[in-house]
């Protein structure tokens, strides 16, 4: 299953968003043109959704509550609404639609609550809140029914859906370093500082299979590596990668994943949760300390792997070289213009510029990039 679309309203520096999804999509646009931020509304439902520490009040408080959430544009308009539509594929029907609306307690505790859930299986509506319980207690919609797992049982699906979503920011140092720096780790471990432990927890059988995928792939970006296994300290029972290189040099032996460089270990990192889950794969810039070869290389490895699975990726990205495959269709790549009444998003298959230049044999990454400096002032006239 995949989000096939997204609807919101007053999420941070969007004071709208309405568009269509595919199963690989790219997230473009300057600098704090809410890269980042448009990620976290799929980590958001997501942090409700949670069966362990979830829920709708403690996902806005580690985000600071209502009023850093709500777009500062927002003004009048005090509610935040988010809608997704999930469904197989992009063309087939909708399986799903959840949608949710956020408000604040105007006096006394200013507590969040919801001020309307709303699901719709088929197309056809089976929960509507505020329900004749809700008026009576108000108090119940301080929570989602997404949250709980006595009140969801009619849309079950979403809520394994929203839960089994991954974000991912691999930071190799902290790979690296985990048993030097011991630090904490943070909630759902989106720096990718217990990857090893991951690693370590799949059967021998899943791991090993998965592995041969991501040497295969390593061959392509990192030539002289010609194998990549799993191992163990034979005395602390710690999990390892190993990798056997081809060097100048005669047996120059295996390495360690201290020793990889920062590009192999996050594409290792990348390409292994792509492989993990069948749900949303959230991907923050994978470009960081690849080079631009590796970087090219990319998005035909996102569609490649994607093949027998469908795990929707959502990647945010500012290399013009993750987006210089001819097989990236315009459909794929959401563009970011801040505006001064938030940021615009829009589909760059919409923008007529955009498909002549596409049309023309220019790549995604040619047509669109240029578009994302912000000193460009022909770039708001291009959205007229
Ligand atoms: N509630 C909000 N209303 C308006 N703007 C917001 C809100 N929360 C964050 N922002 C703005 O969003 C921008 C950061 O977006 P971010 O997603 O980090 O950008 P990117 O990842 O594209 O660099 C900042 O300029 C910040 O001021
Ligand atoms: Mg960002």
């Amino acid at each position: 299953m995949i989000v096939t679309h997204l609807l919101a309203k007053n999420w941070r520096n969007f004071r709208h968003i309405d568009v269509a999804l595919r199963e690989r999509q790219f997230i473009v646009g300057p600098n704090a043109a809410g890269k980042s931020n448009f990620l976290d509304l799929f980590r958001f439902l997501r942090d409700i959704a949670k069966s362990e520490g979830g829920g709708l009040q403690k996902a806005l408080k580690d985000r600071g509550g209502v009023p850093k959430v709500r777009s500062l544009a927002a003004r009048k308009d005090p509610e935040i609404a988010i809608q997704i539509t999930l469904g197989d594929t992009p063309s087939t029907p909708a399986l799903w639609r959840y949608a949710l609306g956020i408000k604040q307690e105007a006096r006394g505790l200013r507590l969040p609550f919801v001020s309307y859930e709303r699901v719709w299986r088929d197309g056809e509506q089976v929960l509507d809140r505020p329900d004749g319980e809700d008026n009576k207690d108000p108090a119940r919609l301080t929570q989602t029914f997404l949250e709980q797992i006595g009140a969801n049982s009619s849309f079950r699906d979403i809520a394994r859906f929203l839960q089994a979503a991954t974000y991912l920011h691999l930071v190799p140092q902290l790979l690296r370093f985990a048993d030097v720096i011991q630090g904490r780790i943070v909630e759902d471990d989106p720096f990718g500082q217990s990857f090893l432990e991951r690693i370590a927890r799949t059967t021998d059988k899943t791991r090993r299979a998965r592995l041969r995928i991501i040497e295969e792939a390593l061959k392509v970006a990192v030539p002289q590596l010609q194998q990549l296994q799993f191992t163990r300290d034979s005395d602390t029972g710690r999990p390892h990668l190993q990798a056997l290189y081809s060097h100048w040099r005669p047996n120059a032996g295996w390495q360690q994943e201290d020793q990889f460089s920062d590009g192999t270990l996050r594409l290792i990192g990348l390409l292994w949760s792509l492989l993990e889950g069948d749900s949303l794969l959230l991907l923050e810039e994978p470009e960081l300390s690849l080079n631009s070869g590796i970087v090219a290389q990319f998005a035909p490895l996102v569609a490649r792997l994607q093949r027998p699975r469908k795990r929707q990726v959502i990647v945010s990205t500012h290399s013009e070289a993750l987006l210089t495959e001819r097989g990236i269709d315009g459909k794929e790549v959401l563009l970011l213009t801040p505006e001064t009444e938030g940021t615009r998003v829009v589909v760059v298959s919409e923008l007529s510029e955009v498909r002549s230049l596409l049309e023309a044999g220019f790549t995604v990454g040619e047509a669109v990039l240029p578009k994302t400096r912000p000193t460009n002032p022909t770039q708001l006239a291009l959205l007229d």
